[in-house]
C-alpha cells in the first residue's frame, strides 16, 4: 500500500476585533495589569461579540489557509476541527465547516482534546493521509473560551480569550531525504487527573453548558514536565536532536510555561514562537495561530524543522513535528 506524507500547503488564523486588555480586566475583578502580565505574560485576549460562535472563527482562519495554499473548499476531503466550544452539542463544528466552504466530498468531524486539540487533529489528519483515506484536508483549532468562563473568577477569567488558526495538508507520495511534511505526532493523556482543569457541566450530566474550572499552580506543575516529555519523545523518535529543531511553536497558555519548558531542554528564547501576549490562552486554537503568526512575519520559511506541542484539560498532551 502507497504511504502518503502529509504536506502543510496553507496555514490561517483569524482572532475577532473586540480586545479587552488586562485593565478592563481589573473593573470586572480583583487583579492588576501587573499582576497578569507578571504571572502569566498576557497583555490582552479578543472576545467574540455576541452571536458570533465558533463556527464563525473557525470558517475566517479555514478561508485564510485556503487561499493561502491557493485551495479552495471544493478540494477539501476532510475537515477536522480541534474545539471544546463548539456552537452545538451537534452538529459537529466540522461539518457546519464543511458546508460553509462548500466542501461535499469526505467527512468532517470534531476532535475534542482541549487544549491539545490541534495536535490530536494534526494527527488523526496525518494518519488518515498516510493511508490514503484523504487527499487535501483542513485542520482547524477554534474557540469561543469567554462562553465557558466564569466572569467572577479571577484564577481563570483573566488566562482565556477566543480565536481560530487552520492549515491545509494535502498527501505527497512519500519520498526518500528531507521531504517537507508532518514527520510524527506523539499523543498522550491520562484521565487521573481531571480535577485540576475541567468544565463542571455538560449535557448528560448537569444539562447546562458549564463554566471552566483549574487549580492553576498544579496545572502548572504537569504542564512543564509533560511538555517536556513529549518533545524529547518526539525528537528521538525521529532522530533529531532538541538542538537541531529550528522553531518551537508551543500552546500558549502562560509565558512562564513557556520559559520553563525552554530552560529544562536547553532551547534559546529566539526559537520559541510566543503570541500569549496578544491573546492569551485560546485552547485548541493557539498552536495554529502562532504558527501562523511566525509565517507571516518570516520566522518560519519553506524547509524548516518545527515543533508544535500542548497540554490541555484531562490532561492530554502531545507533540507533532514538521518539516514546513
Ligand atoms: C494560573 C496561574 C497564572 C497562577 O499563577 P501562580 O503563580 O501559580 O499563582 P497561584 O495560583 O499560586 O496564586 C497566587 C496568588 O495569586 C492570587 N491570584 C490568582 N489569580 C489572580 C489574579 N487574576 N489577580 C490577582 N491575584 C490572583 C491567588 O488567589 C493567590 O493568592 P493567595 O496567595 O492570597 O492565595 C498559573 O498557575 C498558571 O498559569 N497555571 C497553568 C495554567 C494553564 O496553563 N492552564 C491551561 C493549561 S491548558
Amino acid at each position: 500500500m502507497t504511504e502518503f506524507t502529509a504536506r502543510i500547503a496553507g496555514i490561517g488564523s483569524y482572532l475577532p476585533e473586540r480586545i479587552l486588555t488586562n485593565e478592563e480586566m481589573s473593573s470586572m475583578v480583583d487583579t492588576s495589569d501587573s499582576w497578569i502580565r507578571e504571572r502569566t505574560g498576557i497583555r490582552q485576549r479578543h472576545i467574540a461579540p455576541e452571536g458570533v460562535t465558533t463556527a464563525d472563527l473557525a470558517e475566517q482562519a479555514a478561508r485564510r489557509a485556503l487561499d493561502h495554499a491557493g485551495l479552495t473548499g471544493e478540494d477539501v476531503d476532510l475537515i477536522v476541527v480541534a474545539t471544546t466550544t463548539p456552537d452545538f452539542t451537534f452538529p459537529s463544528v466540522g461539518t457546519m465547516l464543511q458546508a460553509r466552504l462548500g466542501a461535499t466530498k469526505g467527512a468532517a468531524f470534531d476532535v475534542q482534546a482541549v487544549c491539545t486539540g490541534f495536535v490530536y487533529a494534526l494527527s488523526v489528519a496525518d494518519n488518515m493521509i498516510a493511508r490514503g483515506q484523504a487527499k487535501t484536508a483542513l485542520v482547524v483549532g477554534a474557540e469561543t473560551m469567554s462562553r465557558i468562563l466564569d466572569w467572577t473568577d479571577r484564577t481563570t477569567c483573566v488566562l482565556f480569550g477566543d480565536g481560530a488558526g487552520a492549515m491545509v495538508l494535502t498527501g505527497e507520495e512519500a519520498g526518500e531525504g528531507e521531504q517537507p511534511g508532518i514527520l510524527g505526532t506523539y499523543l498522550r493523556s491520562d484521565g487521573r487527573f481531571k480535577d485540576l482543569l475541567h468544565v463542571d457541566g455538560g449535557p448528560s450530566s448537569t444539562g447546562t453548558v458549564g463554566q471552566l474550572r483549574m487549580i492553576g499552580n498544579q496545572v502548572f506543575r504537569h504542564a512543564v514536565t509533560n511538555i517536556a516529555e513529549s518533545m524529547t519523545t518526539i525528537a528521538g523518535r525521529a532522530g533529531i536532536g532538541i538542538a537541531d529543531i529550528d522553531w518551537f511553536v508551543p500552546h500558549q497558555a502562560n509565558q512562564r510555561i513557556l520559559e520553563g519548558v525552554a530552560r529544562k531542554l536547553s532551547i534559546p528564547t529566539e526559537k520559541v514562537i510566543s503570541t500569549v501576549a496578544d491573546h492569551g490562552n485560546t485552547s485548541a486554537a493557539s498552536v495554529p495561530l502562532a504558527f501562523d503568526r511566525a509565517v507571516q512575519d518570516g520566522r518560519i520559511k519553506r524547509g524548516d524543522l518545527v515543533l508544535m506541542e500542548a497540554l490541555g484539560g484531562g490532561f492530554t498532551w502531545g507533540a507533532a513535528l514538521a518539516r514546513y
